[in-house]
């Protein structure tokens, strides 16, 4: 394979650009040339396509986000759209192609290889909510951007004797609270894997209070509920004054942490390692530290798991 391709999809995430970078060197190492796609499938459709050299991925790998921008697509999903893509990756002799995102991105990239078009897709959510790997990129730099917000509000929580509810994001995972909950010490962690019992979480408040604690810091993931409505619902049942914080898209930005970088280099590099050898319909993981591959339809019909162990030392460690 001489000519492939490299674009970002779905909801961005800190470490896409060092991935990018990882294709784009690898590539060019390799003596192959690469093409940037534009916005994701979207920018595919459209031909949004331009030349990568060495130096179009200098000066990135610090950079949050991704230099390709990244869109969600509709049409894109339609068989009209799969063969205009593939019209269009034809005419531009692109061979092989890569597509950094999460589990809709892969979607796409197992259309493509259904239809004969060699993709390989690289986990880039900072949910971490994709089963056939132990990490996608973005999720440590995420976990740790939360953490610093964590850190911050209890200053304020602990001077006004106050609990507050962080809703963090993660869609339909509880990932990111669970890492973070844990990590900030939180005396509560609500996710959508495990239904709420909201009295049960009031009276380990209350207890922690008449003990001598002076804040209570609660990580509700966004799939499990509304941190203000939430509020209201806790500081009738404890009496204690309780406030919101939303921390939205700030967990989708900011430098990656080396982490982040780190993985996602060694996620890039492989996924131009099979492409070369013509192997597609494959998605780059990361399991026991060592960087793999699954195959795209077993990868999307895995169950998704979430860390049960670290959910329940959490509430231990909380007391
Ligand atoms: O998938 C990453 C994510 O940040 C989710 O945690 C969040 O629910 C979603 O994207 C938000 O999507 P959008 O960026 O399209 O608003």
């Amino acid at each position: 394979m001489k000519k492939i391709g490299v674009l970002t999809s779905g909801g961005d995430a800190p470490g896409m650009n060092a991935a990018i970078r990882a294709v784009v060197r690898t590539a060019i190492y390799k003596g192959m040339k690469v093409y940037g796609i534009r916005r994701g499938f979207r920018g595919l459709m459209n031909a949004e396509i331009d030349d990568m050299d060495v130096s179009s991925v200098g000066e990135i790998l610090h950079r949050g986000g991704t230099i390709l921008n990244t869109a969600r697509s509709d049409d894109f999903k339609t068989e009209e759209g799969m063969k205009k893509a593939i019209n269009i990756l034809k005419v531009f002799g692109i061979e092989g192609l890569v597509v950094i995102g999460g589990d809709g991105s892969f979607r796409g990239a197992f259309d493509l290889s259904q239809r004969g078009f060699p993709t390989v897709g690289i986990p880039g959510t900072i949910d971490n909510d994709i089963a056939c790997t132990e990490q996608s990129i973005g999720f440590d730099t995420a976990v740790n951007t939360v953490l610093e917000a964590i850190n911050k509000i209890r200053d304020t929580v602990s001077s006004h004797e106050r609990t507050n509810i962080i809703e963090v994001m993660g869609r339909h995972s509880g990932n990111i609270a669970i890492h973070t909950g844990m990590a900030g010490g939180a005396e509560g962690i609500i996710i959508p894997e495990i239904p709420l019992d909201v009295d049960t979480l009031c009276k380990r408040i209350i207890k922690g209070r008449h003990r001598g604690k002076s804040s209570s810091i609660i990580i509700l993931a966004e799939g499990a509920g509304k941190a203000m409505e939430l509020e209201k619902e806790i500081e009738e049942k404890t009496g204690m004054e309780t406030r919101a914080t939303v921390l939205g898209y700030l967990q989708r930005g900011g430098n990656p942490s080396a982490a982040d970088i780190v993985l996602a280099s060694r996620m890039g590099h492989h996924a131009v390692e099979l492409l070369e050898k013509n192997i597609g319909n494959r998605v780059v993981t990361i399991k026991g530290n060592e960087i793999m591959d699954d195959d795209i339809a077993e990868a999307l019909v895995m169950p998704k798991t979430f860390n049960e162990e670290l959910y329940q030392l959490s509430q231990v460690l909380s007391i």
